[in-house]
């Protein structure tokens, strides 16, 4: 028996890093997957890898920023499954520049998706939880949201946003069976920590060392602390969110030896 057999997950970018591998990661605890996705080719590999391990998945196209495309998801699935028990809102992108000239549609792209889309497959996925008086949502914000860096405003206002929204939704909902609770983590080896290298923004060694335990995040090390959270093992835990930065945060400013 697995911890989440016979629940419902519909987990957000899930094509690829953090969400797929807390899609894999719920996937061999039980849980049918849904595979909520912008990048149809990503989402498709994603569905066939864990079809070829046997698990239960769908892939569905869906961009968070879309209210049509959120409500049309969530139809599509509770049509074909009969409901949803876990939402993992987790989609995002990063898009770093000086506060001075950065675009606005660079804003605008990152809010959408990281804080609008957050709010919209929470409030619909959220009203279905509601009706059956149960269900779970994690929100994946980042240490980002938690404090300053440079040339990261619209990133980590709208996690900070994300952030804000665990703590207010969670306490809205949380006499009507509905838990809400998020992770925070630290740098985490995926596409988004090769694309800051990539462009210069950091390297890896820095960001090793940045962490109190001296190296970034594994995928499998996040998708852990949200299996955990997602089960009924957190069953007193909503409206807050878990930091998961290997000391990342802790450590502060203060020299790192
Ligand atoms: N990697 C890190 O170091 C790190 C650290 C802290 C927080 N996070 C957060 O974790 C989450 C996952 O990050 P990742 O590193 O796995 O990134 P990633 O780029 O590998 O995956 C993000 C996924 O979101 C999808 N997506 C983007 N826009 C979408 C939209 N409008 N609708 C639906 N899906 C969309 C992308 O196609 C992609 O598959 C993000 O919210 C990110 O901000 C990442």
């Amino acid at each position: 028996m697995g911890e989440l057999d016979g629940r419902v997950a519909v987990i957000t970018g899930s094509g690829r890093g953090i969400g797929f591998g807390i899609a894999e990661r719920f996937a061999a605890a039980g849980a049918f997957i849904v595979i909520a996705e912008f990048d149809e080719g990503l989402g498709r590999q994603a569905e066939a890898s864990l079809k070829a391990r046997g698990y239960g998945v769908d892939f569905v196209h869906v961009d968070v920023r879309s209210s049509e495309s959120v409500e049309a998801m969530r139809d599509a699935m509770v049509g074909g499954h009969g409901k949803i028990d876990i939402l993992v809102n987790n989609a995002g992108l990063a898009q770093v520049g000086p506060t001075e000239s950065f675009p606005l549609e660079d804003w605008h792209r990152q809010i959408d998706v990281m804080l609008t889309g957050v709010f919209l497959c929470t409030r619909s996925i959220g009203a279905h939880m509601l009706e059956r008086g149960r269900g779970v949502i994690l929100n994946i914000s980042s240490i980002g949201g938690l404090g300053g860096w440079p040339l990261r405003a619209a990133y980590n206002a709208a996690k900070a946003g994300v952030i804000s929204l665990t703590e207010n939704v969670g306490t809205e909902w949380a006499r009507r069976g509905v838990r809400v609770v998020g992770i925070a983590p630290g740098v985490t080896r995926t596409a988004i920590l090769q694309q800051m290298v990539a462009e210069g923004r950091s390297t890896l060694e820095r960001y090793n060392q940045r962490a109190a335990l001296g190296r970034v995040a594994e995928v499998e090390e996040i998708a852990s602390a949200a299996q955990f959270l997602v089960s009924d093992r957190a069953s007193y835990i909503t409206a807050t969110t878990l930091v998961v930065d290997g000391g990342w945060t802790a450590w502060g400013n203060l020299p790192l030896t």
